[in-house]
C-alpha cells in the first residue's frame, strides 16, 4: 500500500528528490512540469516551467538553471518588483519569507502542493499553494497569508503568483475593447518597462481588457505553431497583471487582485485568500494553449462545463421592455416551431408600485408586473410545457434602481461613501448594492431562491450586472476598512454564489454584464456559459468572439442569431451568415420570430437540426484556429474537433469583399492524417452543391492542402450579396 501510494504520487508528477536534492519541488500535469527550489529556512525560488520534464533532465536543473524568486515579498531588496507587500503591525514595512514545510495531497483529479512560509522575524505566514490538474494541463497557484501579530497588518499588495519568463523574442497577446466591443485581440512584443493590464470597474471586469493573457516565447505568435504560455487570473473583481522587464535575462509576470485603494487590513489570525492563478504551456501555438483552458475549463473550471447547451431565444433584442404574456407565448411557440429547446425572458418583466417600463426603475421589486404578466410566471411556465420547451428569466440581482421599493426600504443598502450623494448610473436611478454587507448577501440569494422556490421548474437564469462601483464606499464597512469594499464585494458575490450552486445545483445560469462583461474564470465556477456581447452583428462577433476563444470553450459563449439591420451597427447581413457565425458558439436566437419570413424560418429550423447533430462536436471538441479575422486576408477560419478525431466542423467566413481578390486556400488541422472524412455542407444555400459535397478526404490532404472554397454563393441574382460563409462537417468513413 505505501510504495503504491508512493509510486503513484511519483508517477502523478511530485517529485521531492532524495536527501541531496530534497529541496527540489516538481509539480507537473500530463504534459507540463514546474520546478521549485524550497530549502529548508530559505527563499522559495523558481526554477523552471514548460514541457514535462524527464527524470533525468529534473535531476540536473539545480545546477544549470538560475533561480529566481518564486514569490517576491518587498522589503530586502525593495528596487525588485514584489509580488507581496506588508505594513506589520508595528510598521515595518519589510518581509523576509523562508520555507518551513512542502505538503503534498493527493485530490481526486488533481495534486495539490502546499510550500508554508515564514517570516524570519515575524509571526507572519505565506502559504503558497499549487494545484496540478492530473487531466489538464493546468497548474493553478494561489496563496494564503495570515499572521499572529497583535496588531492588525496592512497588506498593500497581494498577488496571487509570479512568473518569470526568459526573455528572447518574446510576444504578449492579450485582450482590449469596450462595451459592444469586447474581447479584441491585441499581440504585441514585450520591450524593456512595465506593461499593465488592469480593471478597475468594481462589480464586473472583461470589458476592456482581460484577466487572461497569452506569451509567444518563439517571436510573432502563431495559431498552431511555437511555445505558447497561457496565463488566466480566476477573479471576477479589479485585476491587475504586471509584466516587468528591467536589466537580466527575465521577464516576471505578477498577477493578482489590483490594490489600488484596496488595502487590506488583515486581523490576527484572519486568512486572506488571494484568487488562483492558472497557467498553461503548449507547443502548439496560441490555439495549443486554448485547447489547454477549454479541457479545464470544461473539466473543472465552468457550471456543468461537460453537458451541452440548450438551444435558446432569448426576448431581449425581439420585444426590450415590451414584455407582456401574449407576446412571450407567441415567441416561445416561434423558437418551438423552429426546434429550439428553452426560452428566456430578458428584462422587463417586474415591479409592482414601480413597473419596470424601461431602464430607470424597478431594480430591486423581483415580483411579476400584473398588469403585463396577468398569469404571472405560473402562466409562463404554462405556455413553456405546452410548447414543449424550457423556461428562463432575466434578473439583475445584484442592483436597485433609487425608483424602487426596495430602495425606500432599505436606503443604507446601496454602494456610496458615507456622507455623500449617490452616483447614478444607468437610466440615472441605477445602483450597486452593498454585498460586503451580509444582509444584502442574503437578499441576493433570496431573489434566486425565492423564484426558485415557488417555480422549480425554471431552467435558466440569466443574471445580468449593468453597473460599476462608483462613489466608493460602504455603509456596512467600518470607516478603517472602506478600503476593503472591492475585494468584500467579491467575497460577498461568490458567498452567494456558492449558495445558489448548493441550493440549486442543477439550474443554468448565464453571466451578463452589459454584455461581456463578466467573461473571467473567478465567477465561471457558478455560471455555465456568459453573454459575449451586446453587440449581436456577425461580422464584428467574428473578431469578439475569436478573441473570447483565446481562453474561453465555446460551450461558455452565448452567441445569437440576431435581427437585420442589426440593431448595433445598423449592418444588413443575410440571414445564412448570421447563423454560421453563431453555430460557432452556443446557439441561440436573439430576435422578434414573427418578423421573420417563412424563408428564414425554414433557413433557421434547418439549422437548429443541424446544429443538435454538431452540437457536441462544437461544444465539447478541440478547437483549431486557422486564419485570424485579425491577420486581414479578407477570410477568417477556424474548426473543431471531437477528441477522438472522428468528427470535425469546419468554419470559413469570408471578411471583406472585393471582386477578382484572392483569398487564402485554407488549410485544415487537428485531424488524424490517415483517416479519411467525408464532407458535406450544412445550412447550404447553393442551387448547385459544393464541389467537394459528399466526397472523402484523408485528415493528410485536408490539413495539407485543404479544400477550395468558393468566394460567393452560387444563388439566384436576386439573392446575391457581399457575404459568404460556409460550415463543413466532416464524419469519418472507416
Ligand atoms: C444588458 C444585457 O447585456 C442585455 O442582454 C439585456 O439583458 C439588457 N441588459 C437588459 O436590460
Amino acid at each position: 500500500m505505501y510504495w503504491t501510494n508512493k509510486l503513484k504520487m511519483l508517477w502523478a508528477g511530485l517529485l521531492l528528490v532524495g536527501s541531496i536534492q530534497a529541496q527540489q519541488v516538481c509539480v507537473s500535469t500530463p504534459g507540463t512540469s514546474l520546478v521549485l527550489s524550497a530549502p529548508e529556512g530559505g527563499e522559495l525560488k523558481y526554477v523552471y516551467y514548460g514541457p514535462k520534464l524527464a527524470p533525468a533532465d529534473l535531476e540536473q536543473l539545480p545546477a544549470v538553471e538560475k533561480a529566481l524568486s518564486a514569490y517576491p515579498a518587498y522589503g530586502l531588496y525593495p528596487a525588485q518588483e514584489a509580488a507581496l507587500a506588508v505594513e506589520h503591525g508595528d510598521g515595518n514595512l519589510t518581509l523576509d519569507l523562508a520555507v518551513q514545510r512542502v505538503s503534498t495531497q493527493q485530490e481526486e483529479k488533481a495534486l495539490l502542493t502546499v510550500v508554508e512560509l515564514k517570516d524570519k522575524v515575524y509571526p507572519f505566514y505565506v502559504n503558497i499553494c499549487y494545484r496540478a490538474w492530473q487531466d489538464a494541463d493546468v497548474i493553478e497557484t494561489w496563496t494564503e497569508i495570515s499572521h499572529a501579530e497583535k496588531k492588525p497588518v496592512v497588506l498593500t499588495r497581494f498577488d496571487s503568483g509570479c512568473l518569470p519568463i526568459r526573455r528572447g523574442e518574446v510576444w504578449l497577446s492579450h485582450l482590449n475593447g469596450s462595451w459592444a466591443n469586447e474581447s479584441r485581440l491585441v499581440e504585441e512584443p514585450l520591450l524593456p518597462g512595465m506593461k499593465v493590464i488592469k480593471n478597475k470597474d468594481g462589480t464586473r471586469n472583461s470589458h476592456t481588457s482581460h484577466a487572461e493573457v497569452m506569451l509567444s516565447l518563439d517571436g510573432q505568435p502563431r495559431e498552431n505553431q511555437g511555445r505558447v504560455i497561457g496565463v488566466a487570473l480566476c477573479y471576477g473583481g479589479n485585476y491587475e497583471l504586471r509584466i516587468d522587464t528591467q536589466d537580466d535575462d527575465y521577464h516576471r509576470l505578477f498577477a493578482g487582485i489590483n490594490p489600488d485603494n484596496s488595502y487590506y487590513k488583515l486581523a490576527k489570525g484572519e486568512r486572506f485568500l488571494t484568487p488562483a492563478l492558472a497557467l498553461t504551456y503548449s507547443r502548439e501555438g496560441l490555439s495549443g494553449s486554448s485547447r489547454n483552458f477549454h479541457r479545464w475549463a470544461r473539466l473543472h473550471k465552468l457550471a456543468h462545463g461537460t453537458t451541452p447547451r440548450k438551444i435558446l431565444l432569448n426576448s431581449w433584442e425581439g420585444v426590450y421592455f415590451d414584455i407582456n404574456q401574449e407576446g412571450m407565448d407567441q415567441m416561445m411557440g416561434d423558437i418551438a416551431s423552429m426546434g429550439g429547446e428553452l426560452f428566456v425572458m430578458d428584462d422587463g418583466w417586474f415591479g409592482d408600485k414601480y413597473p419596470r417600463k424601461t431602464d430607470n426603475s424597478s431594480l430591486g421589486d423581483w415580483v411579476v408586473d400584473k398588469n403585463k404578466l396577468p398569469e404571472g410566471i405560473e402562466g409562463l411556465l404554462a405556455d413553456a410545457r405546452k410548447h414543449g420547451i424550457k423556461f428562463g428569466i432575466w434578473i439583475e440581482p445584484e442592483m436597485a434602481n433609487t425608483t424602487s421599493e426596495l430602495y425606500e426600504k432599505h436606503p443604507e443598502w446601496v454602494v456610496k461613501a458615507p456622507g455623500r450623494d449617490l452616483v447614478l448610473g444607468r437610466g440615472g436611478t441605477q445602483v450597486v448594492l452593498d454585498l460586503s454587507n451580509p444582509k444584502v448577501q442574503d437578499f441576493v440569494f433570496k431573489v434566486v431562491d425565492d423564484l426558485m422556490t415557488a417555480y422549480p421548474e425554471i431552467d435558466y437564469i440569466k443574471w445580468d450586472a449593468n453597473m460599476p462601483i462608483q462613489n466608493h464606499g460602504s455603509n456596512y464597512l467600518t470607516m478603517d476598512k472602506q478600503s476593503h469594499l472591492y475585494i468584500d464585494y467579491h467575497k460577498g458575490f461568490e458567498a452567494v454564489c456558492q449558495r445558489i450552486r448548493q441550493k440549486y445545483p442543477d439550474l443554468t445560469i448565464q453571466a451578463c454584464a452589459s454584455g461581456g462583461g463578466r467573461a473571467n474564470y473567478g465567477i465561471l465556477p457558478y455560471f455555465d456559459e456568459f453573454w459575449v456581447s451586446d453587440n449581436t452583428d456577425a461580422l464584428q462577433r467574428i473578431y469578439m468572439q475569436w478573441g473570447t476563444s483565446y481562453f474561453f470553450p465555446a460551450i461558455a459563449m452565448a452567441s445569437h442569431i440576431s435581427a437585420a439591420p442589426n440593431h448595433q451597427t445598423f449592418r444588413v447581413i443575410p440571414l445564412k451568415y448570421r447563423i454560421d457565425v453563431a453555430m460557432s458558439g452556443r446557439l441561440g436566437m436573439e430576435i422578434q420570430p414573427k418578423n421573420m419570413t417563412e424563408e428564414e424560418k425554414a433557413l433557421c429550423k434547418k439549422a437548429i437540426e443541424e446544429y443538435k447533430m454538431i452540437r457536441p462536436v462544437v461544444q465539447l471538441g478541440d478547437i483549431y484556429r486557422l486564419v485570424s479575422p485579425y491577420d486581414k486576408l479578407g477570410v477568417a477560419s477556424l474548426m473543431y474537433v471531437s477528441e477522438a478525431k472522428e468528427k470535425a466542423v469546419f468554419y470559413w467566413w469570408k471578411t471583406e469583399h472585393f471582386v477578382n481578390q484572392h483569398l487564402p486556400r485554407v488549410t485544415m488541422a487537428g485531424l488524424q492524417p490517415d483517416k479519411s472524412y467525408r464532407i458535406r455542407e450544412l445550412n447550404r444555400i447553393d442551387n448547385e452543391p459544393l464541389a467537394f459535397e459528399g466526397k472523402v478526404f484523408t485528415g493528410a490532404y485536408l490539413m495539407e492542402q485543404g479544400l477550395e472554397i468558393p468566394y460567393n454563393h452560387r444563388v439566384d441574382y436576386h439573392k446575391q450579396n457581399d457575404y459568404s460563409s460556409r460550415v463543413l462537417y466532416l464524419e469519418e468513413v472507416k
